[in-house]
Parts: structure tokens; sequence; C-alpha cells
């Protein structure tokens, strides 16, 4: 019986070419967002996101990623009621919550809490359109909630209560930060989660949806793009573009610490797309704010730095800053410490993921790719007596 496993050739390999990174693939269909990386523009529904920009709020789209349309003004009301009503949590989530050490990364916070909510929803395996829909509105009011009370905790206080007739960016900040706000946060904060919200097949949303088309729980499926946004290849690098400010220090320093990275082979973060071959239209507006904010604050020191760096960049490697190089100015002027950022993050990015989570679920197959494999056939077993 053995000897009818053992291979006398190499069994035949699939004869197709390995994508690396699966880069240009096309995984799925999506009516949801479009990067026209050539252009460098991003479409949410087929609005161009210059056009919602500044002029949308983040519920008015999160709305159209769910819906496809823009919200009608009771269609906005109601939207906003029920997320200020889903910002709450099960009380075990905010008794473990408390008793993290305080450094726990606020996105590895976010990741597990998620995967908790699972456990505490009857419905959780259910993956029907209306019990879908309505894990949506939880988790698109739930994941900017728990960060922000994480962030509350930590300051020593608990969290306000959401007001109804407001959106999301003024519930997560009056949580987040307590009674220091004004309008002009405020709308950095939305615009922030604005441009934040879709992005076409990145990785953390490629990972919801191959975690969802195995129909596995939503709550499983957002806690995976969490993991996978983590990365500082990915929604990570917002922290890590900081760290590299930090360092540099004065904007005198920045050739040299550049020149240091690329003799190194080191990767500057915040710098260079899979997409975009020229400049991330969301970059656009993330420099226009951070200029606004740092002028407001009297400090430019940090944008000096931030704006030296991308011209060196620019001439040296040809690259261009993506969303997360101005990302981080904008969130450290708003006075929101590095840890929090890649979280910040997550807060605009659950709209995406929900509305692909759902479309997958619309039109499931599941993801199942292949590989080419490069290991050894046919080997003689030995028992393990003999090894
Ligand atoms: N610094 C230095 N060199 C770079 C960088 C960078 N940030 N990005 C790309 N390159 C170079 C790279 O060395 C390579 O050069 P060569 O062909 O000479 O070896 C070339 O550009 C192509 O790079 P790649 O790694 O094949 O490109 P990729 O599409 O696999 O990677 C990326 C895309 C975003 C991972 C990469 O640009 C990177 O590591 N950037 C820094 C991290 C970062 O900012 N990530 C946030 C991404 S945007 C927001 C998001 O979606 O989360």
């Amino acid at each position: 019986m053995a000897e009818a496993f053992e291979d006398k050739i190499a069994p035949d390999q699939p004869d197709k070419m390995v994508v690396r990174g699966l880069e240009g693939v096309i995984a799925a269909e999506t009516r949801i967002s479009w990067v026209d990386g050539a252009q460098g523009q991003l479409y949410y529904q087929g609005y161009n996101i210059h056009q919602l920009a500044e002029k949308v709020s983040y519920d008015e789209v999160v709305y159209l990623l769910w819906n496809g349309e823009l919200p009608t003004v009771a269609q906005l009301k109601d939207l906003k009621r029920r997320l200020a009503e889903e910002m709450c949590l099960p009380k075990p989530v905010y008794k473990w919550m408390k008793s993290l050490p305080r450094k726990t990364p606020p996105i590895a916070v976010l990741r597990t809490a998620v995967s908790m909510l699972g456990l505490f929803d009857p419905e959780a395996e259910d993956i029907s359109p209306q019990s879908t829909l309505r894990k949506a509105v939880q988790l698109v009011a739930k994941v900017p909630y728990i960060v922000a009370t994480l962030h509350s905790f930590r300051h020593g206080r608990e969290p306000a209560k959401p007001d109804p007739d407001k959106g999301l960016a003024h519930n997560f900040l009056s949580i987040f930060i307590g009674d220091k706000l004004d309008e002009e946060i405020e709308k950095a904060v939305d615009l922030l989660f604005v441009l934040h919200a879709d992005h076409g097949m990145n990785a953390s949303t490629f990972t919801a949806r191959v975690v969802s088309s195995t129909l596995a729980d939503m709550y499983g499926a957002v806690s995976a793009a969490i993991a996978s946004l983590k990365g500082p290849l990915h929604g990570g690098a917002n922290e890590k573009v900081m760290e590299m400010l930090e360092d540099i220090a004065h904007p005198k320093y920045v050739d040299l610490y550049i020149e240091g990275l690329m003799n190194n082979k080191q990767r500057i973060m915040g710098f260079g797309h899979r997409v975009y071959r020229t400049e991330d239209p969301r970059g656009y507006h993330l420099k226009k704010w951070s200029k606004k904010l740092c002028e407001r604050n009297e400090n430019c020191k940090l944008f000096e730095i931030s704006t030296r760096i991308e011209k060196k960049v620019k001439k040296a490697k040809g690259i261009n800053p993506n969303v997360d190089f101005y990302s981080a100015t904008v969130q450290h002027v708003l006075g929101f410490s590095k840890i929090y950022y890649p979280a910040v993050f997550a807060c605009g990015r659950i709209s995406g993921w929900t509305a692909h989570i759902m479309e997958q679920f619309a039109d499931n197959r599941l993801i199942r790719p292949t590989s080419r494999y490069l290991g050894q056939y046919g080997r003689k077993f030995v028992p393990l007596e003999k090894r």
C-alpha cells in the first residue's frame, strides 16, 4: 500500500506565473471605490474624492459606501441617531479595557475588542443582509467608540455620552479629548475619517473579503482586517512617520537622515504606493490641513521637516508621499499621541471594510488562490525511532 504513495516523478505544476504580492491581480468586482493609480484619483461610488473632501461629512460617506447614494437630510439624521445609540460596549469589554497595561497599542486593543464583541452578539453567525447591516452600523459606531474610550480611560475620564444629533467625528472627539473640542478640530477629524474610509483592494480590505468569503462572521472579518492594517507597510506607517519626524527633530537634519536611510536600503515611511504612479489625492488634502493646523498652533517645525522630506525623497527616488505621511502631522497637531494613529486610521476604514464584507456576502465565492510548490517530492519516510 505504502508503495502506491511513492512518487516516481515530480507532479505537474500549474503553468502560470507567480504574481508576487498579487500586484495588478483583479481579485473581486466592486462598486464601492476605485483607485485610478495612473491619474492619481480616488472614487467613492463614482464620486471623485476631491468632490467629497471638505464638502460631505464622514457620516454621509458611510451611507454612500453602504447604499451607493448620498443620504437625504432625513436619512442622515436617522443614521446619526442609530450610530450614536451604538456607541456603547458590553460591560465586560469596558472592564477588560481598563485592566490592560497602559502601553498596549490601541490598534491591538481594538483588534481584540472587536473580536470580543462577536462573543456578546447572539446573532454573530447570522449573515443575512438585515443582520449584517445591523452589525455594520454597530461596528462603524463601536470602532471609534473603543478607540476614544480607551483614550479617555487612560486619561482618567469616563467616556462622555454621545449626542444623537451630532456626527461620528464629533462624538469620537468628545470622548477622545473631552471638552477641548472646537469646530476646526472636528472638521479635521471628520476629513481624516472621510479620506481613510475606503481604498480599493488594499491589504486589510482584501483580508476582510477573504475571511468573509468563507462565510465566517463579520466580527472575525473585521478583527482580521485590523490585524492586517496594523502592519507598518499598511496602516501602521503613520506611527512610523511620526517616529521619523521626531528622530529628525530639525529641518536642517533632513537631508542627512534621508540619505542615511537610502544608503542603508531602508524604507522611508509614508512614501510609495502599490497603485499610485503619481500623487496620492488624499495627500493633497492632508498636506493642506497639516499646514493650516500647524499655523494655527504657531508651530510649523514638523510641517517644515515634512515638506523638506517630501522634496528630498521625490528628487532622490521619484516617489510621492502616501496618505500616511501628512496624516501623521495632522494627528500630531490635533494632540493625538502617535500610538493612536493606526487606530484612528481604522476608525475611518471600518466603513469601507463593512461595505466590502456586505458586497462579498451578496455575491460570494470562496477566495482560495493557489501557490507554486518549491519543496521536495517523493521523500522516503523514516519512522521516529530511526531518525
Ligand atoms: N522607501 C524607499 N524605497 C521605496 C519605498 C519607500 N517608502 N517604497 C517603494 N520603494 C522602492 C523599493 O525599494 C523598490 O525599489 P527597487 O525596485 O529599486 O528595489 C521600488 O520602490 C518598488 O517597491 P516595492 O516594495 O516593490 O513596492 P510595493 O508596491 O510592493 O510596496 C509599499 C508598496 C507601500 C509597501 C512601499 O512603498 C513601502 O514600503 N512604503 C513605506 C511604508 C508605507 O508608507 N506604507 C503605507 C502605504 S499607503 C497607505 C496604506 O494603504 O496603508
